[in-house]
């Protein structure tokens, strides 16, 4: 057999090294976000039975099921998300959770769709959810996490947008306006496809949907709203729009935008009529960050979803929360220029011997990637360090010293007869390339200072 008999699946991702170093810290991240903002790690199993994902997810995320049957005919699926196992979660232990559910989870997601740029069959996704917290500031609290997860990846509001739409309260405009009430799943169709199509595309999509003159003027009202920047202030459009919408409805809509500029989210967030988002559990707030210039997926989505811990035979618990992944993530750092070309992990500190057999360097190599304690074990005294030696059986200095700095060092610890005969090492700052000798039982203090000093360079 050959091995392109072997290649990996279609839609999947084999992560070396180099990889595998963007998903971590892309990962990193988010946990680190995550947990600033007051969330907890949660998992769940990778397959669930079929059911759990029939019963509220949608049409569209069930025709992507990589589904199959077990040895006990049950039928199971892989996740292809992760909302549902959480709401089964929540349901499960309602009662003896501390309230809100403040969660963050990082599974890995499978989706049997077409890969595409942005898209795979087995992609990382981000969640975070909070559960038990009915009003806005909670819409507004997990939005704003999201924004700060791509800041802290080094991401500025040049690159991304984030557009948000409440599914109630524009189906009460929708509904005053021009569109009844048997019409409304075709005004979602509609407003779901709406900005991504030109003149063309949206004239056949209204004869396809057969709308009326009013309700094409409408759509294409809505249209320009969306491309003129979703703020009423700067937006004529939204503002004839919203002139004939019920007081109440214009009244949340400012008044959760203005939650969002004082949160300092004024530059990012914009309301943005055609997000309705493909989830069929969504009620009321939802929101999608993009790339700001609109030629990448989805890079996360996400809102309120008040009703699905109670189909799972939970309590009623509002909940709202969203999900990121990596895929798109990836796209858009590299895009902006917001990824290094090397995130693999870097030495602190190389050790060289042109001692005649290794067990000093052995044994100062064992010593120095050991964390030391105080007595009761509470405090790190001297922390371990990443070092790194080479295995080659040779005493030329300088090639050592080539590999000591590709390793990324900052230091490079040379044990030599002459040296060790004093009981010192030779330490040599790789960055400066100033050279000390010190006595063996203070080379943890010396590196320590050269480490710290190339941490802040
Ligand atoms: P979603 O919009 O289906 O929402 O997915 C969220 C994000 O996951 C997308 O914006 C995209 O970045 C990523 N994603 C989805 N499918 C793929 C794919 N095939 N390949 C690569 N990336 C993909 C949900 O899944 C909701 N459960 C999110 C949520 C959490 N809502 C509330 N809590």
């Amino acid at each position: 057999m050959t091995t392109a008999a072997f290649q990996a699946p279609k839609g999947t991702r084999d992560f070396y090294p180099p990889e595998m170093a963007v998903r971590r810290h892309i990962e990193d991240a988010w946990r680190r976000i995550s947990i600033r903002h007051g969330f907890l790690e949660v998992d769940g199993p990778t397959f669930e039975s079929l059911d759990l994902y029939k019963v509220k997810s949608g049409d569209e995320i069930v025709s992507q099921l990589f589904s199959f049957t077990d040895r006990g005919e049950r039928d199971l699926a892989l996740r292809p998300e992760f909302t549902p196992t959480l709401a089964r979660m929540i349901a499960q232990r309602a009662a003896g959770l501390p309230r809100p559910v403040k969660w963050f989870s990082i599974p890995r997601c499978y989706r049997a769709e077409q890969p595409q740029k942005g898209r795979l069959r087995e992609f990382i996704q981000w969640n975070v959810d909070v559960v038990g917290e009915a009003g806005p500031r909670a819409d507004g609290e997990v939005l704003n996490l999201c924004a700060d997860a791509l800041f802290e990846l080094g991401l500025t509001t040049t690159d991304f947008r984030i557009g948000w739409n409440h599914r109630e309260l524009i189906t009460q405009a929708l509904l005053a306006t021009f569109v009844s009430a048997g019409r409304l799943p075709d005004a979602f169709y509609i407003l779901d496809r709406l900005q991504k199509l030109d003149d063309r595309g949206r004239r056949e999509l209204y004869a396809a949907r057969n709308c009326a003159p009013t309700e094409m003027t409408h759509y294409e009202m809505i249209h320009s709203a969306i491309a003129e920047g979703g703020r009423p202030d700067d937006s004529p459009s939204l503002q004839r729009l919203m002139a004939a919408w019920p007081q109440e409805v214009t009244a949340a809509i400012t008044a959760f935008q203005s939650r969002l500029d004082s949160m300092g989210l004024a530059e990012l967030c914009r309301f943005d009529i055609s997000i309705v988002r493909g989830l069929a559990y969504y009620t009321g707030f939802v929101f999608e960050a993009a790339d700001a210039r609109g030629d990448n997926r989805a890079l996360a989505g996400g809102g309120r979803y008040d009703r699905l811990i109670e189909t799972f035979g939970g309590p009623a618990l509002p909940a709202v929360g969203f999900g990121m992944g990596d895929v798109v993530l990836e796209i858009l750092l590299r895009d902006h220029g917001r990824l290094k070309d090397n995130l693999l992990p870097r030495a602190d500190i190389f050790v060289i011997s042109t001692l005649d057999t290794p067990d000093k360097a052995d044994r100062l190599i064992s010593d120095l990637r050991r964390s030391q304690w105080n007595q009761d074990h509470t405090l790190i005294v001297h922390p371990g360090y990443h070092v790194q030696t080479s295995y080659r059986a040779t005493k030329n200095i300088g090639k050592l010293l080539q590999e000591a700095a590709a390793s990324g060092a900052a230091a490079a610890i040379i044990l030599a007869p002459d040296e060790m005969s004093r009981g010192n090492v030779k330490v040599k700052n790789l960055f400066d390339r100033t050279e000390t000798e010190v006595s063996i039982t203070d080379v943890r203090q010396t590196v320590r200072s050269i480490i710290q000093m190339s941490a802040r360079a």
